[in-house]
C-alpha cells in the first residue's frame, strides 16, 4: 500500500513512498500491480447487463415491487392516478441521475401501470431524422417513448421532438430549398420519459417541455439488501440477510452494480461449494473479487493513493490527476468521481479535488487489513 500509516488526522500527509514521478507523465508513479482485468466491467455502473439471466426477469414490472426511490415513487404514484381517472397520458417525465439506478426500469413500469407499451431507444441511435420520425408515427395512443441519454440528442432531431411533445405533431419538410414545404402529421397523444445523468448539459427549450422533472438518487445499503434478496429468490440463490447486507455495502449505491455482484459471489459460492452466501462468504468473495468493503475497486484506490503521494491529497486539477494516473479524465469525471464524491472521500474545491480524512482512513484500515 503506498499511503504512510498514522497519518490520519494531519492535513498535509506526506506520502512513505513518494515515487518519484515516472519519465512518463502518463504512468502512475505507484507501486501497486496493474489491475485485474474484469475489474472495470465488475463495477462500472455503466456496462448493462443481460437481467434476463437464464430467462429469469430481475426487473420489477411493477411500482409495488420497486424498492427505493420512495419520493420519485410518490409522485409518479399521483401522476398515474390522476392520468389514468382522466384518460390522458402521463405527462412528459425527464429522469435524471447516476448511472444503474433504474430509469429504464422505472420507465417500463410507468408503461406497466398505464396499461401501454414502452418503445425504448436512445440518443445516439436517432441520428437522422427519419430515425425519430419513424418511432413517433408508429406510436400507438397512450404509448410511453423511453429515450436514454437524452442529452446526446442532436439538433435536428431534438427540434422535431418539440411540436411532438408540445401539440403530438410531427412537423416534416418536403422537398429541398425555395421548393420545400412543410407538412404537418398528426402523432397519437404518447408520453416521452428522457433520462440524462447530465441534466445540465440539456437544451432549456427541451427541458422545459417535460412535465415531471425527477431525480435518480444512489441507493442506501438496506435498500440495496432488499433489492439483492429479491434478485436472489428470483434465481433461487440461498442467501442470508447479512449475506446481502456485505454485498449491499460493496455496491457503491447502485441496483445494477449490486446485481452484478451478486451474480460473481453465487459463482463463488457454488465452485467453493457453500450452502448459501452468508457475510463471510460475501466477503471473502468479493475480497478475491477486489471490491474493498467501501465497494472501491482497484482504480478508486489508485486514484486516492496517487493524489496523496503525488500532490500531498490535493487541491489538485483532474487534468493532473489524469497525467499521472493514467485515467482518461472525462473517465475520472464520469465513473470513478461521482461515487468518492457521494461517499465523501473526494471533496471539489475551486482549486480542484482533495482527498478527505475519510477516505485516508479507509485506505489506511484497508491496508491493515491486507
Ligand atoms: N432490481 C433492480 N433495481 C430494483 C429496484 N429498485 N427494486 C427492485 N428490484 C430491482
Amino acid at each position: 500500500m503506498a499511503i504512510k500509516r498514522g497519518t490520519t488526522g494531519t492535513k498535509n500527509i506526506q506520502s512513505v513512498k513518494k515515487t518519484t514521478p515516472s519519465s512518463n507523465p502518463r504512468q502512475p508513479s505507484r507501486t501497486l500491480e496493474s489491475p485485474p482485468n474484469h475489474q472495470e466491467r465488475l463495477l462500472d455502473p455503466t456496462t448493462k447487463d443481460s437481467d434476463d439471466s437464464n430467462g429469469q426477469n430481475i426487473r420489477p414490472h411493477r411500482l409495488k415491487d420497486y424498492i427505493g426511490q420512495e419520493t420519485l415513487k410518490s409522485v409518479l404514484k399521483i401522476g398515474i392516478k390522476a392520468a389514468l381517472g382522466r384518460k390522458d397520458p402521463l405527462d412528459h417525465l425527464l429522469l435524471y441521475g447516476p448511472p444503474g439506478l433504474g430509469k429504464t426500469t422505472m420507465s417500463l413500469i410507468l408503461a406497466e401501470e398505464m396499461g401501454v407499451n414502452c418503445k425504448i431507444t436512445a440518443a445516439p441511435a436517432l441520428e437522422r431524422p427519419r430515425d425519430i420520425t419513424g418511432i413517433l408515427v408508429n406510436l400507438k395512443p397512450g404509448d410511453v417513448l423511453f429515450i436514454d441519454e437524452i442529452h446526446r440528442l442532436n439538433r435536428l432531431t431534438e427540434e422535431l421532438l418539440y411540436p411532438a411533445m408540445e401539440d403530438y405533431r410531427l412537423d416534416i419538410t418536403i422537398g429541398k430549398g425555395q421548393a420545400s414545404r412543410t407538412r404537418s402529421i398528426p402523432l397519437p397523444k404518447f408520453t416521452l420519459v428522457g433520462a440524462t445523468t447530465k441534466v445540465g448539459s440539456l437544451t432549456s427549450p427541451l427541458r422545459d417541455r417535460f412535465g415531471l422533472i425527477e431525480r435518480l438518487r444512489f441507493y442506501e445499503p438496506e435498500e440495496l439488501a432488499l433489492i439483492i434478496e429479491r434478485t436472489a429468490k428470483i434465481l433461487e440463490v440461498a442467501i442470508t440477510q447479512p449475506g446481502a447486507m456485505e454485498i449491499a455495502r460493496r455496491s457503491r449505491g447502485t441496483p445494477r452494480i449490486a446485481n452484478r455482484l451478486l451474480r460473481r459471489v453465487r459463482d463463488y459460492q457454488v465452485v467453493h461449494k457453500h450452502q448459501s452466501i452468508t457475510e463471510e462468504v460475501a466477503a471473502e468473495s468479493l475480497d478475491f473479487y477486489q471490491v474493498d468493503p467501501r465497494g472501491l475497486d482497484w482504480t478508486d484506490r489508485m486514484i486516492l493513493e496517487t493524489m496523496i503521494n503525488n500532490f500531498n491529497g490535493g487541491p489538485v486539477g483532474l487534468e493532473s490527476i489524469a497525467a499521472s494516473t493514467g485515467e482518461d479524465a472525462k473517465t475520472i469525471e464520469d465513473v470513478y468521481e461521482p461515487y468518492l464524491l457521494q461517499i465523501g472521500f473526494l471533496h471539489r474545491t475551486h482549486r480542484g479535488r482533495m482527498v478527505t480524512e475519510m477516505a485516508r482512513e479507509h485506505l489506511l484500515e484497508a491496508d491493515l487489513n491486507e
